[in-house]
């Protein structure tokens, strides 16, 4: 009998927990599927708390790299995911989104000849000096099969010349939202437990290099938190926390009236609090979609997104680090619209990936 294939997913940072989810349950039935964890995010809040909730398998390897510069973190990456693929021989390495790990990963795949998927392929900001943007054209450019998620997507692959090994998968993250409205819905208590009333406050999220290692930027969002006239929820991501101290802005954050901050919440609770704010303000990719999905007007951090059609349906707003524009959209009366489609042909994106993965193997025995 034919030996079962190897599939390894590389992942290392929360949005990739997130749509590993429903793949690696898709997978485990149809081939032998490893899970490689580069150790890029650690703690409890950042990693296990999304294997915990989303029921995903613990990862049968872990790199344990953590922070570091980029060079450092991709470098050590590249090469104890080259140690990893060598010993466990997989058919096909997936990597996810646009991380250092994702880059790693698909580097260490490439050198060693082993085919790779790249799951949410396409995306582009178009800014160079973005790492997430170099992390992504490059694995793009090293990839076999290339999962997009969009329209635009395809056409920015197409404009790079890379034709072949594309599948329109639809968004993996609409997948597992999807699958946990009924439980987001009962989790009343969760506004309770972070002192907020339903309705009535701005979520907020910040962690992009761009934003919050320059300390002009990272000064004026203070001064945007300062000047905002609604009560405001900030779940801060280690990477600010320990920037704002850096540029001796804690003390002034914290003084801001009807402003809490917390610490990044896990996965259901981020998605309850999105679901029953007034709105969102953020300049994460994973959120800015997934405000839109729970139909919350969205004001991204950003002067462009990857996500064109979030801004399209009128439920996305570049506000990029102005008040001006911050106040003109919280003083409009908004009403979103969801974006509801995501199954192609009916069927789910895991399906769809998971299908073009047994496909590729069928034609490359
Ligand atoms: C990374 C990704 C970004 C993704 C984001 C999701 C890159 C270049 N960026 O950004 O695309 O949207 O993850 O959150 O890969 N830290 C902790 N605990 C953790 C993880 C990080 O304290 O569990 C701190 C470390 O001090 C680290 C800093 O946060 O230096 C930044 O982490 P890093 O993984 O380098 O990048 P992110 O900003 O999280």
């Amino acid at each position: 009998m034919a030996r079962k294939k190897i599939v390894i997913s590389i992942v290392g940072a929360r949005p990739q927990f997130i749509k590993l989810a429903p793949l690696a349950a898709r997978l485990k039935s149809k081939c032998r599927h490893l899970i490689l964890h580069s150790g890029q995010h650690y703690n409890y809040e950042m990693s296990q708390s999304f294997f915990d909730q989303l029921h995903i398998p613990a990862p049968d390897l872990n790199l344990n790299v953590g922070s570091g510069s980029h060079g450092r973190q991709t470098g050590r990456i590249l090469e104890r995911c080259e140690k990893a693929i060598i010993s466990n021989k997989p058919d096909m390495v997936l990597v996810y989104g646009d991380t250092n790990t994702t880059l790693a990963g698909a580097l260490a795949a490439a050198k060693l000849g082993i085919p790779i998927g790249h799951i949410e392929a396409g995306l582009r900001s178009f800014v160079r000096t973005m790492p997430e943007e170099i992390n992504r054209v490059m694995a793009d450019h090293i990839s076999d099969l290339l999962f997009y998620p969009t329209p635009t997507a395809r056409k920015n692959l197409h404009n790079e010349n890379i034709t072949r090994g594309l599948v329109r998968s639809g968004d993996l993250m609409y997948e597992i939202l999807d699958g946990c409205r009924p439980i987001i819905s009962r989790n009343k208590q969760a506004f309770n437990n972070h002192g907020v009333d339903a309705g009535e406050y701005i979520l907020i999220t910040l962690h992009r290099a761009e934003n919050v290692d320059d300390p002009d930027r990272l000064e004026k969002f203070v001064e945007i938190l300062e000047q905002i006239r609604h009560p405001k929820l900030f779940l801060a991501h280690p990477r600010t926390v320990k920037t704002l101290r850096r540029f001796e802005l804690t003390r002034r954050i914290k003084k801001i009236e009807d402003l809490i901050i917390d610490r990044p919440q896990p996965y259901l609770e981020t998605l309850t609090l999105m679901s029953g704010a007034a709105a969102v303000m953020t300049d994460s990719g994973g959120i800015q979609k997934e405000a839109c999905f729970l139909g919350r007007p969205c004001l991204t951090m950003r002067r462009e997104t990857e996500w064109l059609e979030t801004v399209d349906s009128g439920a996305n707003f570049l506000v990029d680090m102005s008040l001006s524009k911050i106040n003109r959209v919280l003083n409009r009366n908004l009403r979103p619209r969801r974006q509801q489609q995501y199954r192609i042909n009916r069927m789910k994106p895991s399906e769809i990936i998971s299908g073009a993965i047994m496909k590729y193997f069928h034609d490359h025995r």
